[in-house]
């Protein structure tokens, strides 16, 4: 008699907490065991029918932004309803490895390569106990979507390679630049003619948040922000996604980048970052390119209404296509909760375009149907 009524409250459960049609930013979302979800500073892959969002598995209290578990991963048809497939890439115990429980796992990407049928995870990783000064892309693969992913190595990329286009006179270093004064107009000066760029050379360069993106031809880069966060590199990865091809170019040097986030659309490419404020809240950027090395111009806040200096009180992590539909982007980012990480929530909004800029408008309540009610 216990078992069938328990087997009663987990239906009815599965029944409420399965029946999503909306996506209501800020608050908490349930899956479908009604646990808020756990997957922050995430990004979503598309497999046969199936949506599956990857992201940074969260704990309690100040240690939580800390990867004590690892990466999460949900799965989903509609994007409403979201079904707990578990911990995909786990922290290890071994003290010695690079992803040891106590390491800091950042803003996970999936990607699936044609060619080589695997699934392939990039993830920012900082070592266990040194703050945030390793700053390295790190990558993992799969069979499946569902993992489990066995991690493969970590990069600084672009080791003893300079960027496209970067100026003869560039390769030098002037007299003066390491006593400049940071944050003088001289010392941004320097940083724009690739001072940070000459310093990691030989090591490589710095990578912290990321995002990866794959291209209509199949090519596939990281874009990483760099140069102690001040710029956004793009880094073209190898046919099989797991290493560098070495060719790479700047984006807004100085600019002082973070939480990349691209779409393509028409042809052009599309850019949403924010600026660098740790865990609070700032106003996004954006930006627009025809190549996806550049040059890239900028287009400004694209946030607008209450709150837009802000991002609604929330960091981009990841612009979502929604598969069968064209020009129909879901903009993911994060409003971060450092006292209790696992309780930050997700702010999804429809991007909308507006004299050829893309614009995020505040919405309590959504749906798809947004998109075919703005045309
Ligand atoms: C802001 C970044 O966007 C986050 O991913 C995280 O690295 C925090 N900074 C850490 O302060």
């Amino acid at each position: 008699m216990k078992l069938k009524f328990s087997m009663i409250i987990s239906f009815v459960c599965s029944f409420v907490f399965s029946q999503n049609n909306y996506f209501v930013s800020g608050k908490q979302w349930k899956d479908t065991d009604g646990v808020h979800i756990n997957a922050h500073g995430g990004g979503i892959v598309f497999v046969d029918d199936t949506y599956y969002w990857y992201g940074e598995y969260k704990t309690s209290g100040r240690s939580g932004n800390t990867s004590l578990e690892g990466i999460s991963c949900y799965s989903s048809k509609d994007l409403y309803n979201w079904h707990n497939e578990g911990i995909v890439l786990k922290v290890e115990q071994n003290p010695k490895s690079e992803i040891t429980k106590g390491c800091v796992m950042e803003r996970p990407k999936v990607i699936f390569n044609k060619k080589t049928g695997k699934y392939v995870m990039w993830f920012h990783l900082e070592l266990k106990g040194q703050g945030y000064d390793a700053a390295k892309a790190a990558v993992a693969i799969s069979d499946s979507p569902k993992g489990p992913f066995q991690f493969k190595k970590s990069y600084r990329p672009n080791k003893g390679v300079w960027p496209i286009d970067f100026k003869e006179e560039f390769k030098v270093a002037s007299n003066n630049e390491a006593s400049l004064k940071s944050w003088s107009p001289e010392w941004l000066t320097a940083i724009k003619n690739g001072m940070l760029v000459r310093r990691d050379f030989d090591k490589g360069q710095m990578s912290r948040d990321m995002t990866v993106y794959v291209d209509d031809n199949e090519k596939a880069y990281l874009i990483h922000s760099s140069e102690e966060n001040l710029t956004l590199h793009i880094s073209e990865l190898t046919d099989d996604y797991l290493d560098f091809t070495d060719k790479w170019s700047r984006v807004a040097p100085a600019g002082h980048n973070e939480a990349p986030a691209i779409f393509k659309k028409d042809g052009i490419y599309y850019m949403i970052t924010s600026g660098c404020t740790g865990w609070d809240p700032n106003a996004a950027r954006s930006f627009k390119s025809k190549s996806i090395f550049g040059p890239w111009e900028t287009l400004g806040n694209p946030c607008v209404g209450k709150d837009a200096e802000l991002t609604f009180h929330s960091q981009s992590t990841y612009i979502l296509p929604v598969q069968g539909e064209k020009d129909q982007f879901i903009f993911m980012a994060d409003r971060w909760n450092p006292k209790n990480p696992i309780d930050g929530t997700y702010i999804w909004l429809p991007i909308q375009f507006e004299n050829g800029k893309p614009i995020l408008k505040w919405l309590d309540k959504w749906n798809l149907n947004a998109f075919t009610e703005n045309q």
